[in-house]
């Protein structure tokens, strides 16, 4: 496992005091030129860093999507569980509260500010390990893991890093296991919010679109096609849940 970087953080600017492996990934150009206002600057993460914000941001849907996802994985979840980057609110903490006691929780996210906000959420709980990686380039053992997942990340990531994480998941997870997918989806006609939401997600989130676009099972490797998949919709379809079992 590598080291996690530490981070010092000033106002106007980012300092990453590195104590890192080598290996250690880069924050990717897309998150830098896309997502700076949403996860990497220090302002950002102290205004989304609340529980309403991301509510707000998911029409009221936040503790619906959240307990979809978690319950999917067992209201007391066992063995060794990935989250693949975090997510602002009380998601890790609420997953973490679910591990039996000899249950394990990786959460792995690529911007080290994102990991520092989250070590102050699950309050040195030893059952929680944090990583710096990158979803893309995963560093765990192929088969590691009984449950993964993957809370609101694959609509911010570019069509082809979005096919190397699908394939980094379905390696790491082990044969029977389960992956979580809850995302953006595309919503009804009628959907009052339909004409809304395509000009916010095309200026803000430009990869976004492609979830209204394309079944997420078309970024899986035609090589590590699931035994099963399963796909629900959430408030007029804006948004899914799917569950892949390897
Ligand atoms: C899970 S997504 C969106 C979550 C959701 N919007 C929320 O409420 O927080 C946001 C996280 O993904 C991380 N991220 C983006 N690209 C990544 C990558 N390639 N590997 C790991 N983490 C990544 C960002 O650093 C950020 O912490």
């Amino acid at each position: 496992m590598q080291k996690i970087s530490s981070v010092q953080l000033t106002e106007s600017s980012l300092v990453y005091d590195e104590v890192e492996t080598a290996t250690s990934p880069e924050i990717p150009e897309y998150l830098q030129k896309t997502y700076w206002w949403a996860y990497l600057h220090p302002r950002s993460v102290r205004f989304f860093e609340h529980q309403w914000a991301v509510n707000l941001i998911l029409w009221g849907n936040f503790a619906r999507l959240r307990d979809a996802a978690l319950d999917e994985m067992g209201q007391t979840i066992s063995g060794r569980s990935l989250q693949v980057a975090c997510v602002y609110g009380d998601f890790t903490p609420q997953l973490a509260r679910r591990l039996a006691p000899t249950a394990r929780l990786d959460v792995i996210d690529v911007a080290p500010i994102q990991l520092d906000n989250l070590r102050r959420k699950i309050n040195d709980d030893n059952k929680v390990s944090l990583a710096h990686q990158n979803a893309s380039a995963l560093v765990y053992d192929d088969q590691s893991f009984e449950q993964i997942v993957v809370f609101f990340l694959l609509h911010e990531l570019p069509s082809d890093v979005r096919a190397k994480t699908m394939r980094e998941v379905l390696r790491v997870v082990k044969p029977g296991g389960k992956i979580v997918f809850v995302d953006y989806h595309r919503p009804v006609w009628m959907h009052p919010h339909r004409y809304l939401m395509r000009p916010v997600l095309k200026t803000l989130e430009p990869f976004a679109m492609d979830l209204w676009e394309r079944e997420i099972t078309d970024w899986v490797p035609d090589e590590q096609r699931p035994s099963e998949v399963r796909k629900s919709t959430y408030f007029g379809g804006l948004y899914q849940k799917v569950v892949m079992v390897r």
